[in-house]
């Protein structure tokens, strides 16, 4: 029996739609595996009960087939569906680590990533890999259709969540096909300056490059009281402010003693627009873990 921890995630990060993305150093799933003739899956903690445990609808499933290795497995949720922090990203990054473990398949991180971003595909209907990248490699990640590449940092962050859901599907259905000349080069210098910040564990410059003027602004629009968040987290001392992933977290970046005040005031700003949210207290942190 094996047991891995895979942690929640931010996709995007604001200029790198669908290529960076940030392990968080919490929330994250706990994922038993155990080998088994047919495989069941169990799901326990928080949002279970929106999550399907027949293997051919859960995004687990899809990496038990691709690895052949049937299993009993046991899912701990700790990171909310439909939460814009990888949740379905952190199951399939925790099953692949640990099947690929106990079957003894001898992949490496990097060769496990577009495996667990199959279970990506059961979920979105896009097998994207910018969550499962970092969930399983850990650091900041930039991640093509070639491969993953990483960076270690500990950059801290605060990860607001309102309590409404917004389905990866849907928030699919906003982003614009096209883009201008000026938004390619605007993102193009953001996306550079935000990797560049990554490198460096500098919070003011990541937050520099954070903003996005094609995507996130229409993804903004799905999260009731978005701009006021923003607002107040940039007064409470933010480097950045941008939508996690698909949405509805709002993701902050800033230094670390500014933390706690920015994550009070994200849950202010929520409750003065009648949503109430939970803010986390993170950083970047490291990938899924074998317990
Ligand atoms: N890059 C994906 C998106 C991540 O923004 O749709 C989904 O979590």
């Amino acid at each position: 029996m094996i047991t891995v921890r895979a942690p929640a995630t931010s996709a995007n990060l604001g200029s790198g739609f669908d290529t960076f993305g940030a392990a968080l150093a919490r929330p994250a799933d706990v994922v038993t595996v155990e080998k088994a003739e047919t495989t069941s899956i169990e799901v326990t903690g928080v949002g279970a009960q929106y999550i399907p445990e027949d293997p051919e609808k859960n995004t687990v499933g899809a990496v038990v087939e691709a690895l052949d290795a049937p299993a009993e497995i046991h899912i701990d949720k700790g990171v909310r569906p439909a939460s814009g922090l990888g949740s379905s990203a952190a199951s399939a990054a925790a099953a692949a680590v640990g099947l690929n473990e106990l079957y003894d398949r001898g992949h490496s991180r990097e060769e496990l990533v577009p495996i667990a971003a199959k279970g990506e595909a059961v979920v979105s209907g896009v097998a994207h890999a910018d969550n499962v990248a970092p969930a399983i490699v850990g650091g900041f990640t930039v991640t093509t259709p070639t491969g993953t590449h990483g960076v270690d940092t500990g950059v801290p962050l605060v990860a607001c969540l309102p309590d409404v859901a917004v389905s990866t599907r849907d928030a699919r259905r906003v982003v614009p096909e096209t883009a201008s000349m000026e938004d390619v080069v605007e993102t193009v210098g953001n996306a550079a300056t935000l990797t560049i910040g990554m490198c460096r564990s500098d919070p003011a410059l990541v937050g520099e490059g954070m903003d996005d003027p094609v995507v996130t602004p229409e993804r903004a629009r799905l999260i009731t009281g978005y701009d006021d968040v923003r607002e107040a987290a940039f007064e409470a001392g933010a480097a950045g402010v941008t939508v996690s992933g698909a949405g509805p977290t709002v993701l902050a970046v800033c230094e670390e003693p500014r933390r706690r005040h920015i994550a009070a005031a994200m849950v202010d700003a929520f409750a003065n627009a009648g949503v109430e949210s939970r803010a986390y207290q993170t950083r970047i942190g490291r990938g899924a873990t074998v317990l």
